[in-house]
This record gives structure tokens, C-alpha cells and sequence, in this order.
């Protein structure tokens, strides 16, 4: 039996860097991981994969669209699909390799295998039982399906076989306008697949300000995806290579169908905890599923920790990241902080949509005195030459007090932007701030100083 100070289980963005962050506060680390490879859900079956594919597709459509009109003539490339997949399984491998090399600098053991916690301070992994003074649970989550629609990853499939289809799709029918099926059926529209994207409420991306979801919706459709808003999906029937999807319309309660190659299910994600034996362990778990902890990341078991997509919060992995690093902090006897009211949150369409902090929508419903400063991409003379300049970047900021309250963002790179805004934000910033703060020329951020002089005595190109 091998004795650490700590034990991860699960090695995605929450895991692996919870255990490095540990092995380098000096604490004798392992992390446990059951798949083939470390990295969990973002590395092998999500973020990374799914943006090659958007990477990729992004540079067919700017091909197809507007190579012809810089002067760049010629037939447009067609898409090897096969090479486009080993392209995106080898972006894969070199991250998941990088994390396995990182752990051998770092010292920490790779313990093979699916873990449980027979009681607190042991894993067992397999066969093997091992001593942990502290264990971190960063197991994730799974899709969350639909009642009446079963995944068979071949004909109805989760965002994990729309990396892996055998072919690109004639027709697409994705259930769910968030972010999953907004990414994946970009990729797939560009790619020449018709996608139909069936949404249960009125509008796309859920908790997005309201302005930039209408604005994304329209150019979306613009771009050639189909939406069927309003419309709960009530099953899908799978047939060998076809598939039929069911529908209510909310509006007068009226049954649809819809056939597809392919539907994609993307209607959320839920904790993946089973097997890991919280039930007899005696850990506490929120209605929705997710482990509780305290303020510490800690459960109602002593020594028992928990992060990521399986506490509450945005399933973001990057929210994953800040929690390990700040768990990690509190078990070495260090102080850890994760700032909620500053994690961004990124869609990487084309555009790219970002937000951080309030939205128009929840000021309103605080009844906060609040200013928008809004600045369009058509006044940034970068995003005009690069024909990007469709979206706009618009702040929010305290009417009395000018410090920012939120900014949100769609349009090129966004993605990438919106950072400026999280430190300003974690400095407690003004929007005159980011006003007075001289921005290169031409660079697409010009348009967040922009909109930060919208904030005040007005933005000087619009
Ligand atoms: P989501 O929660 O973002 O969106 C699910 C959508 O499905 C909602 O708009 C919902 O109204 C709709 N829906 C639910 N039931 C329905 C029904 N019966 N009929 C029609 N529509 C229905 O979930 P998604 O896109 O699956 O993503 C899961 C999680 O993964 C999210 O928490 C997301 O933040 C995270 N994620 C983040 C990414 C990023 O940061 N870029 C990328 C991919 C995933």
C-alpha cells in the first residue's frame, strides 16, 4: 500500500492541475485515471478536439468565402475527413502527452485505473488500496440526455461521437442551442452538413446577455445553420442509418418531426460521480446531484475535496483549474481563492462570443444603476481587413461609480479579449481605466478601449 499526502481523482483541467499545483507546494501526490490517457473530458473528448475541428472548418469557410476577394485565386480546398480527424486525434495526443510528461517532472504517480473511497484517507484503485492524508474528487461530469432519446454514439450521438463520425453528415438535427451544439454544428454546417438546431426556449446560449444572444442567433443564421426555436424535443427514433426527432412547439402545444443522418445531443451535462462510493462514505450532495463543499472546496468529510464540473457552478475547465490550484493551496496549509463574479466564459464560434461578470438582464433584476458602453467591430480597422467585423464589445459599469460589472463580447477573437476585462475587473477597475490605457493600433482590442470610452465621454470611431 503507497502513502501520499494527496490523491486526485480524475485528470482533466481540475485534476491534473490540482495535482501538479500540489506536487509543487512539496506534497507527495498521485492522481487517479481510468482512461487510457490523462487529460480527462476537455483534452481527449471536448475543448481540444472540438476546437481542431472548428480550427479547421474555420479555415475551409474562409476559403470558400473570402480568399477570392484578398486576391487569392483557385479552387477552394475540399475536405479530407479522415486526415481531418487524425489531425485532431494528434492535437489530442500532444496534450494528453504533454500532461503525462508534466506529471513525470512533477513527481506525481499515475495510479491506472477507476478509483472509489472504501472511507476517508484510502483509494482503492483496482486491486490496490492506497493511504491519502487528503483526496480531491475531480471526476467531472457525463452528457445528460433526454428522456425517450437513447445515445448509441452512432446515429444519436453526445458531443463524444460528433468528434469521431465516419463521415461528414448530410443532414444534422442537434437538440440544444448552447454551447456544445452551437460549436459542434458550426464545424458540421461548414463542412456542408445541413444542420437543424432544435432549442427548447426562445433564444440561444442560455445565461448569455440578451442583446449578444439575438445578435450570434442572427448571424448564425446567417452562416446557414436552420433553428426550430420554441420546441421541446420529446424523443428520437433511431433507425440503422437515419433517424426521426419529435417535437412540441411550445406555442400551440403542435407534434413535428424531423429526420436526420445524425442527431446530436446537446442538452447539458450532469456530475459524473458513480462509483466512487460518496453514498456509504456519507458525503453530502446537492438536489442537482453535485457534491457540496464548503467554502474551502472541502465536503462534509474531513479530508475529502471536491472541484470542478461535479460542485456547483459553470461546467467551465477553466473554473476547474482555479478551484484545483486554490484546493491544493488550502491542503498545503496555503490561503486559496477563486474569484466567482470574474470567470469567463467563451463560445468559439465564428464569431467568438465572450462574457464576464453581469449581464444587462441581471442588473436589471438587481435594479442596479448601471451604463453600457458599446463599441461595434465595423469602426475597427483591423477586424475590416481581416473580415471579422461583424459583432461588437459592449461594458457594463456602475452608473455612480464607473467600475466594471461585466463586459461581453462577440466578435473576432474574442475569445481572447475578453481577459483584459477579467483583470481589470479582478483589480477592481473603472471603465475609465481601460479608457486611459493606451491600446496598440490596429488590434481588434482597440474596440474593448472603445468600448470603455462609450462608457464615458463616448468612443472616438463610431
Ligand atoms: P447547455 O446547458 O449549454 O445548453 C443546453 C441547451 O439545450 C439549452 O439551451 C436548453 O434549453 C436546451 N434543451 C434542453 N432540453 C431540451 C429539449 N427537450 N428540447 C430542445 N432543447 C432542449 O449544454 P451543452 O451545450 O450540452 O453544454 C454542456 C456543458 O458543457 C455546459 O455547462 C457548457 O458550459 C460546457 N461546455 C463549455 C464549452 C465552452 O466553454 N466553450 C464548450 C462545450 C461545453
Amino acid at each position: 500500500m503507497a502513502s501520499y499526502d494527496v490523491i486526485v481523482i480524475g485528470s482533466g483541467p481540475g485534476g491534473y492541475v490540482a495535482a501538479i499545483r500540489c506536487a509543487q507546494l512539496g506534497l507527495k501526490t498521485a492522481c487517479v485515471e481510468g482512461r487510457e490517457t490523462l487529460g480527462g473530458t476537455c483534452l481527449n473528448v471536448g475543448c481540444i478536439p472540438s476546437k481542431a475541428l472548428l480550427h479547421a472548418s474555420h479555415m475551409l469557410h474562409e476559403a470558400e468565402h473570402n480568399f477570392a476577394a484578398m486576391g487569392l485565386k483557385g479552387k477552394s480546398p475540399s475536405v479530407d475527413w479522415k486526415q481531418m480527424l487524425s489531425y485532431k486525434d494528434e492535437t489530442i495526443g500532444q496534450n494528453t502527452k504533454g500532461i503525462e510528461f508534466l506529471f513525470k517532472k512533477n513527481k506525481i504517480d499515475w495510479l491506472k485505473g477507476w478509483g472509489s473511497i472504501p472511507e476517508a484517507g484510502r483509494v482503492k484503485v483496482g486491486d490496490d488500496t492506497h493511504e491519502a492524508k487528503n483526496i480531491i474528487i475531480a471526476t467531472g461530469s457525463e452528457v445528460s440526455t433526454l428522456p425517450g432519446v437513447e445515445i448509441d454514439e452512432k446515429t444519436v450521438v453526445s458531443s463524444t461521437g460528433a468528434l469521431e463520425l465516419p463521415k461528414v453528415p448530410k443532414k444534422l438535427v442537434v437538440i440544444g442551442a448552447g454551447v456544445i451544439g452551437l460549436e459542434l454544428g458550426s464545424v458540421y454546417s461548414r463542412l456542408g452538413s445541413d444542420v437543424t438546431v432544435v432549442e427548447y426556449l426562445d433564444h440561444v446560449t442560455p445565461g448569455m446577455d440578451g442583446e449578444v444572444q439575438k445578435n450570434f442567433h442572427k448571424l448564425l443564421k446567417k452562416q446557414g445553420l436552420n433553428f426550430i426555436m420554441g420546441a421541446a424535443v420529446q424523443g428520437v427514433e433511431a433507425m440503422k442509418t437515419k433517424a426521426k426527432v419529435t417535437y412540441k412547439l411550445r406555442k400551440d402545444d403542435s407534434e413535428e418531426t424531423l429526420d436526420a443522418d445524425v442527431v446530436l445531443v446537446a442538452t447539458g451535462r450532469k456530475p459524473f460521480t458513480d462509483g466512487l462510493g460518496l453514498d456509504s462514505l456519507g458525503v453530502e450532495m446537492t438536489e442537482r446531484g453535485q457534491i457540496k463543499t464548503d467554502d474551502h472546496w472541502q465536503t462534509n468529510v474531513k479530508g475529502v475535496y471536491a472541484i470542478g464540473d461535479c460542485i456547483s457552478g459553470p461546467m467551465l475547465a477553466h473554473k476547474a483549474e482555479d478551484e484545483g490550484m486554490a484546493a491544493a493551496c488550502v491542503i498545503a496549509g496555503q490561503h486559496g481563492h477563486v474569484n466567482y463574479g470574474v470567470i469567463p466564459s467563451v463560445i468559439y464560434t465564428h464569431p467568438e462570443v465572450a462574457a464576464v461578470g453581469k449581464t444587462e438582464e441581471q442588473l436589471k433584476e438587481e435594479g442596479r444603476a448601471y451604463k453600457a458602453g458599446k463599441f461595434s467591430f465595423m469602426g475597427n480597422g483591423r477586424a475590416k481587413a481581416n473580415f471579422a467585423a461583424d459583432g461588437f464589445v459592449k461594458i457594463l459599469a456602475d452608473k455612480e461609480t464607473d467600475r466594471i460589472l461585466g463586459a461581453h463580447i462577440i466578435g473576432p477573437m474574442a475569445g481572447d479579449l475578453i481577459h483584459e476585462i477579467c483583470v481589470a475587473m479582478e483589480f477592481g477597475a473603472a471603465a475609465e481605466d481601460v479608457a486611459l490605457t493606451c491600446h496598440a493600433h490596429p488590434t481588434y482590442s482597440e474596440a474593448v478601449r472603445e468600448a470603455a470610452l462609450a462608457c464615458g465621454d463616448g468612443p472616438i470611431h463610431s
